[in-house]
Formats: structure tokens, sequence, C-alpha cells
């Protein structure tokens, strides 16, 4: 049987778009056979025409006008890897409403602007699919709208930034300084010559806001989450750390349970926790259904190849829906407007390191201040002794987050306290 031909626009071509292009170059009849389409790459948007590509494209398709490849009435599904916020938003919406079905890998667009985006989609009879936005190749959009359909999702924890997974586990590895780590990381290209998206967990965020609302079937943007980066994560938290039998991760946390919390901050996890075993550039997200339990999604969390699947895999569905004369999946599944913790009010375990003078009394102090805000202890770990300031490491027992907050306040204004050098949240297994 003849196959129809689909045209694909791919704007940008940098290293996913190359990525994009090879795959469905190459594979071409695998895709073909699964789509039920040929899919033919017709026009190439970039900045240059005379830049070089990472990938061998014939130049007659390459364009710098984007309404070159909106006006054509042949194509009909649009890729967007531009990433940012400006010209995409436009672009995308455009695209949309011209009638194309649009895949993004954009997770800023899409965490600050989804819910315009899929009404637009929804509105044009087209589909908006975005699964490359959030763990790179690691398929988790799709599960979590399909395949976790019949679930109620009341956890998703994920180690979804490969850069800080890579210094992590670096600093763990080598016994080495942030400052060192990064440095190498920047030098052999893992980290970006300005990494405060990803240092800071501004990228795992906009990573966040996308599972929490797809899991939790609410709204949640990034002003409702607590974000905390791994720039003050020294060697002595993570030997500390090791000592009581945890890792330390950058964890994109989402719970819901009367409420959502909501949060990306470093985390002591258990040795024993799948996602401490999660090193290096490896991304996984951490699931929990009231019908499948716990699961666990692991893979590559960016990359050209990986990132080019996951769009790759999008492109063939929203191929079959052409096909089809259908729109696939679900375009928005926040249903409902959960309210969010005010961050005080959640509850956790935490891991303090404080720096004391070692005077008598200083321990008692610090565990009565503590016993008056209802924070109790589970560990105390106080090294060595010397005329100068000693470390101090304490676990406390799962306490509200506003009753340490004011016990520390008052524990900080102790003659005895040097400082609080950290204070960082533990996840239980
Ligand atoms: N900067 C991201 C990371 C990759 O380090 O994981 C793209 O999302």
């Amino acid at each position: 049987m003849n196959k129809k031909e689909i045209k694909v626009g791919l704007l940008g071509c940098g290293t996913v778009g190359s990525g994009v292009y090879k795959i469905l170059r190459d594979n071409s009849k695998s895709i073909a056979n699964k789509s039920g389409a040929n899919l033919k790459v017709k026009k190439v948007l970039v900045r240059d025409k005379e830049e070089k590509l990472a990938v061998k494209v014939d130049k007659d398709i390459l364009t710098e006008r984007f309404e070159d490849i909106l006006e054509d009435e042949d194509i009909e599904i649009i890729i967007e890897v531009i990433g940012g916020v400006n010209p995409a938003k436009e672009f995308v919406l455009r695209s949309l409403k011209g009638g194309k079905s649009v895949i993004s890998a954009n997770k800023e667009l899409i965490a600050k602007y989804g819910e315009e985006i899929l009404a637009t989609a929804d509105e044009y009879g087209v589909d908006f699919y975005f699964e490359a936005s959030v763990g790179g190749g690691i398929p988790i959009i799709s599960p979590l709208k399909e395949d976790l359909a019949g679930n109620r999702i009341t956890k998703v924890m994920g180690i979804v930034n490969g850069t800080t997974n890579y210094i992590l586990t670096k600093m763990d590895r080598e016994r080495a300084d942030f400052n060192q780590v990064l440095k190498k990381a920047q030098e052999l290209g893992y980290a970006e010559a300005d990494p405060t998206s990803d240092i800071e967990g501004y990228d795992a965020a906009y990573k966040l806001a996308i599972l929490a609302s797809i899991a939790f079937e609410s709204r949640v943007s990034v002003e409702d989450l607590h974000i905390e980066g791994i720039t003050n994560i020294s060697q002595d938290d993570i030997s500390h750390a090791k000592e009581l039998g945890y890792k330390i991760k950058l964890l994109a946390v989402g719970k819901d349970n009367d409420g959502l919390e909501l949060r990306v901050h470093p985390t002591l996890l258990p040795v024993e926790h799948p996602l401490a075993k999660v090193d290096d550039v490896f991304n996984a997200i951490f699931i929990e259904g009231d019908a499948i339990g716990e699961a666990m999604f692991y893979g590559p969390g960016a990359g050209q190849m990986p990132t080019g699947s996951a769009i790759v895999g999008d492109v063939i569905a929203a191929a079959r829906n052409i096909i089809f004369d259908a729109q696939g999946r679900i375009p928005c599944t926040c249903f409902e407007q959960k309210n969010v913790k005010e961050q005080a009010d959640t509850q956790s375990r935490f891991y303090l390191r404080l720096e004391v003078l070692d005077n008598p009394g200083v321990l008692g102090d610090i565990t009565s201040l503590l016993g008056k805000h209802n924070v109790s202890l589970e560990s105390v770990i106080q090294k060595g002794r010397s005329n100068g300031s000693v470390p101090l490491v304490l676990v406390t027992h799962k306490v509200k987050e506003g009753d340490l907050n004011d016990a520390l306040d008052k524990i900080k204004k102790l003659d005895d306290i040097k400082k609080v050098a950290n204070i960082i949240r533990v996840e239980d297994y």
C-alpha cells in the first residue's frame, strides 16, 4: 500500500534538531511502518544559512524565515527545538493556529505557557506534544498521561538535571569541592558557561512544574515552587551524609497529600533508595501511584540522540493522528486546581550542620531549644575537641518546617553558635 507522505518543518537545527533530523533520516523505514506515513523534513529554520550544522542537510531546504514554514501548506507537523520563550512561543502558537501539530522540547516555554498552548491546540484540533521537555530521552509524560492514567499519583520525585547530578556524583567520588568540579564540568561541556539555571535549580523547577501539573491533574506554575540549588553543598556535607548512610542528590519533589508539596532542593537520600543509585549525567523519575505502587523511569536526561528519540516518538504519534484525522492524547489534564501548601506547613526530616564552640553545655542548649519547638532528634554527630569551632551534625525526626525555622532563629543567637552552616531535607525510603 502506498503510504501518505507527511511533511515536517524543523525550527532549529542545533544539537537536538540535528539529532531529530538524523533519526528521521536513518530510521525512516521503521518510522514509516510505525506511523503509517513517510515522514519527510521539508524545511529547516536556521539563524544563518551559511552556518555549519552538526548534520548534513540539503542547503535548498534551509530557511531563515519562519513564515516560509508556516505558510507551506504541505507541512503538517512542526518541531520546535529553538528553546527559550522568545520567539519560540510566538512560533508555536502561530503554527497551532495555522492547523499544524507541534512537537516541542522546550521546558521553559511549557512550564510558563503550557496552559495557553494546550488550549490553543485543543481549539484548533491539532496536537501539541512535549515528551522531550522532561528527562530527555526518558519516556515519562506519555506514560503519565496514558499508561498510568488509571492511577491517582501521590508522589513524583526526580533527578531531572544531569549537570547537577554529574557535579554531585564527582564531589562524592573524588572528594572534590563544588567549584573545582563545576570548572571541570564546564571544560568537558557538561555544564554551560553560565551554569546558573542548572546549579540554582531553575532547570529542574521548570521540569517539576510540567511533571506535577500532569501527575496531580492541577496547574502548577514555577511560582508555586520552593527552589534551592546545590551551590552551598560542601564536601563536609557529602562526607557526613555518607557516614549517616545517605547520598546527596538534587531532587524535584512533588507530593499530593491533602494539598500539593512542590520543591526543588538538595536532599539526603538513603543509599538504598533507587534514586540514590542514579549517578553521573543520568536522570530518573520515581513515582508512586495508588494502583501501580512505586515505579522508576531511568535513562539519559539530555543529549542529541536521546532527546531526538523522545521528539521523534511524538512526531510518530502526531503523524498517526493526522492519518486517522484525530486528535491524540488528551490535551490538558489539569482538571482541578489543588491547593499548594505553604513551605512552613510541610513536614520533613532535616540534616543540620552547625559550627559551634566546643564549650560544656552547648549541645544541651541546642537540644533544649529544638525540643521547645517540637523538633526531636534522631541522631547527633559531634566531631573532635578544639579551641576553635567544631562541626555538630544533627538529624531530626519528621518536623514541621516552620517549627524548625523558629528554633533555628533562636539557636543562631546563642553565644556558642558560630554558624548554621547547612540545612538539608532528608527523604525516607
Ligand atoms: N541542562 C539540562 C541538564 C539539560 O543539565 O539536565 C537539558 O534539559
